[in-house]
């Protein structure tokens, strides 16, 4: 069985070797846990899916199965990283799910915050349940929990992050085995398992993904425009030195238009907000300065690469008192 607590004598992993003590032991304790039975795991493609997807191929091959849904709110490129990584380079035994429609259709129209992200929520636990019912003999269900997770709900500060609670008729022991580290951990381990880089360090996303960076109705279109401003961004901040100082950045395409004028006609078109912030513990953010030249570049970029977009707003406010996300 994985330890339940972080034992206070516990060192930081911090170098490749502890990582590999860390993974060495890890493989050896799930091999006991898990013994010949299959396994579960919703892997979304974040670090610690990913990490804890990349221990249970080391440890027990293709008795892990691995479902990867996509839900139409990730970002550009990541279900085909995920696929590529997973079932071409490691191999795992790997199901995709496309429920683009299925969440889409079920978005459709809905404008409240909080009512988008228990849709989200609860149409992900219905896809991972069906595909769970169409396989035999799986006795265990593995998670990413990671030890702040534990800490916060413990301390009752992040139940709506936790979104992804699996029903109780759903009886799998779970296999956690990277519950008692630390984020820089993770990374860690994941670095010494071999991951992409931008798998290992990639920013936080939340869990109800671009759906709440595409404030209110989400619409095809919308959502689109917000994928790729997002992806030009992130290419950006690669290319200039950001990625990896910067901790968290994004684009938010609002629900309005305002007037642009493109090839001498008028257009009608959405703004698009960019946001970049840095943080220790995201109770208190500051707001990235990013250099003029930068700033005019991303504007020429998005407004002729991504349709529907007509200019290009910087978000100056920290938090508090504006939060992180727009819902
Ligand atoms: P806020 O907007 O609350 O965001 O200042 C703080 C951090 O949490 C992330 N965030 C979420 N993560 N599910 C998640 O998994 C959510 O519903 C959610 N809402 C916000 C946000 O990206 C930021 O890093």
């Amino acid at each position: 069985m994985a330890l339940l607590v972080r034992p206070e004598t516990m060192e930081r992993i911090t170098t490749p070797e502890l990582a590999q003590r860390f993974i060495d032991e890890q493989i050896a304790d799930i091999k006991a846990q898990v013994g010949d039975k299959k396994v579960l795991l919703a892997l979304s493609g974040g670090v610690d899916s990913s990490v804890v997807a990349a221990l249970l191929i080391k440890a027990v091959g293709q008795q892990l199965v691995c479902v990867h849904v996509n839900h139409g709110l990730l970002r550009k490129g990541e279900p085909e990283q995920v696929i590529e990584v997973f079932r071409n380079q490691m191999n795992a035994n790997l199901i995709y799910v496309d429920a683009v429609d299925r969440f889409l259709d079920k978005l459709a129209g809905v404008t409240d915050p909080e009512q988008k992200r228990k849709i989200i929520g609860r149409e992900f636990i219905e896809v991972f349940a069906e595909e769970a019912g169409k396989l035999d003999g799986i006795e265990f269900l593995a998670q990413g929990t990671i030890w702040p997770d534990i800490l916060e709900s413990e301390a009752g500060i992040k139940a709506h992050h936790n979104a992804g609670g699996l029903p109780d008729d759903m009886h799998f022991e779970l296999v956690e085995p990277v519950r008692i580290l630390f984020k820089d951990e993770v990374r860690m381990v994941g670095k010494e398992l071999g991951l992409p880089d931008n798998m290992v360090y990639r920013q936080p996303f939340p869990g109800p993904g671009l759906g709440v960076r595409c404030p209110g109705a989400i619409t095809r279109d919308r959502l689109e425009a917000v994928r790729e401003s997002d992806a030009i961004l992130r290419e950006e901040f690669a290319r200039n030195g950001l990625e990896g100082k910067v901790w968290q950045y994004f684009t938010v395409v609002p629900d309005f238009k305002s007037t642009g004028i493109k090839n001498g006609k008028r257009t009608f078109d959405w703004p698009c907000i960019i946001r970049a912030i840095n943080t220790t513990d995201v109770m208190e953010v500051t707001v990235e300065h990013l250099s003029a030249e930068l700033m005019d570049h991303l504007v020429q970029r998005i407004i002729t690469e991504v349709p529907g977009i007509n200019r290009v707003l910087y978000d100056f406010t920290p938090k508090p008192p504006a939060t992180v996300e727009y819902e």
